[in-house]
């Protein structure tokens, strides 16, 4: 244990991620943007929503998008829009952020908690096929941690009838075999939470999706179904991307792809140190999480020691959905899932991180091993 004490000596603070720093490196253009919102008072139904939707699914090769209050109201709108409710039954993945799952019963519907690939952490056709009903009509892929779901399991469960709506919360700009997000589903869901690869400054969602149709319900649903100033077809919600975070949105998103470069070239770096220690990805992931499994009774020693050390780690996530009180009345079997809780470690991950930095991680978390 020797050596771990002078690598952790050695250990200058590396936190998990620094928005203030990435912030400061687009001060200006960020300023900019807030004061020209301020001086219009464009701050609800705004040209600078408009144009961030264009831009967004732009960005994405979709046919267009759409902004909403949340990345959890992106779920549950694209789930309305495509025609969920009452009776359907939407298969979720048990290893996601709670939201996945709330949306379904937020949207009417039951979620039905599939098992996770062991390895991946993602969906699977088996893990789906194992839980899959007549009463089945939805598949929510999750894009965790920014790794891609494969998409010709996406085109399969197309093909099957099924309606599939993408959870790319973690995934903006993600591709598989050179197809951006959201191509293969129906509809894709965003999050611009501030700590995800684009975030708002504060709350904000989107979805996106091919389909027109799909488009124009989210937009009405998003703002109490409206068809006319004060005429309200159906119940919807008030969630609408506010001026503000689209243009903060707006300015980030030409960074974006720059950022996400950069994350790549960090996990190679990652990678190269730590190989099978790591959740694997395929190309086309854009590493939102940067995550390591450990042995179950390790975890928790590892991550104290490198927080004390001043190395910023998270889990991500501790609890399965299948473990998770609010879910009760929809818990399933998922061993997978509850293992990969009881393992995970995320590992600091940043576009203005160094490579320097990341050797410091690597060292540091292999000393502890
Ligand atoms: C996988 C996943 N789904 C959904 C959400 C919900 O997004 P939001 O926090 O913007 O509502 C998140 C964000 O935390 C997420 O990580």
């Amino acid at each position: 244990m020797s050596s771990t004490k002078s690598v952790v000596q050695s250990t200058h603070r590396i936190p998990f991620q620094d928005l203030g720093r990435l912030h400061a490196s687009i001060g200006d253009e960020l300023d900019d943007a807030i004061r020209d919102v301020v001086s219009r008072s464009a701050f609800v139904g705004a040209a600078s929503c408009s144009s961030f939707e264009r831009e967004f699914a732009d960005a994405h090769e979709a046919t267009g998008a759409a902004g909403c209050g949340s990345g959890t109201d992106a779920l549950v709108l694209a789930l309305r829009a495509v025609g969920i409710g009452p009776g359907d039954e939407v298969i979720v993945p048990a290893m996601t952020f709670v939201a996945s799952a709330e949306a379904v019963v937020i949207a009417g519907a039951t979620p039905v908690l599939a098992d996770v690939d062991p390895t991946t952490l993602l969906l699977s056709a088996e893990t789906v096929n194992a839980v899959r009903t007549e009463s089945t009509r939805a598949v929510m892929p999750v894009h965790l941690y920014g790794h891609v779901v494969p998409f010709d399991l996406i085109e399969n469960w197309r093909s099957q009838g099924l309606l599939v709506v993408e959870d790319a919360a973690q995934a903006h700009l993600g591709s598989w075999q050179g197809r951006m997000v959201g191509s293969a589903g129906h509809a894709a869901c965003f999050s611009f939470y501030p700590g995800k690869n684009l975030g708002a400054f504060g709350d904000g969602g989107a979805v996106i999706s091919d389909d027109s149709a799909v488009l124009a319900r989210v937009a009405t649903l998003r703002d109490h179904g409206r068809a006319s100033k004060y005429s309200h077809d159906e119940i919807g919600m008030c969630s609408r991307l506010d001026g503000i975070q689209a243009a903060v949105l707006s300015v980030k998103l030409r960074h974006l792809a720059a950022w996400t470069s950069r994350r790549q070239r960090l996990a190679e770096i990652y990678a190269d140190r730590l190989g099978s220690l790591l959740v694997p990805w395929e190309a086309g992931a854009v590493h939102h999480l940067l995550v390591a499994r450990l042995e179950a009774g390790a975890r928790d020693r590892v991550r104290e020691a490198m927080t004390n050390a001043g190395v910023g780690v998270g889990v991500h996530y501790p609890l399965a959905l299948s473990q998770q009180p609010s879910l009760a009345p929809w818990h399933n079997d998922a061993a997978g899932a509850e293992a990969a809780g009881a393992s995970v470690l995320s590992l600091p991950m940043d576009p203005l991180m160094t490579a320097a930095e990341v050797e410091i991680v690597c060292d540091l978390l292999q000393d502890l091993l």
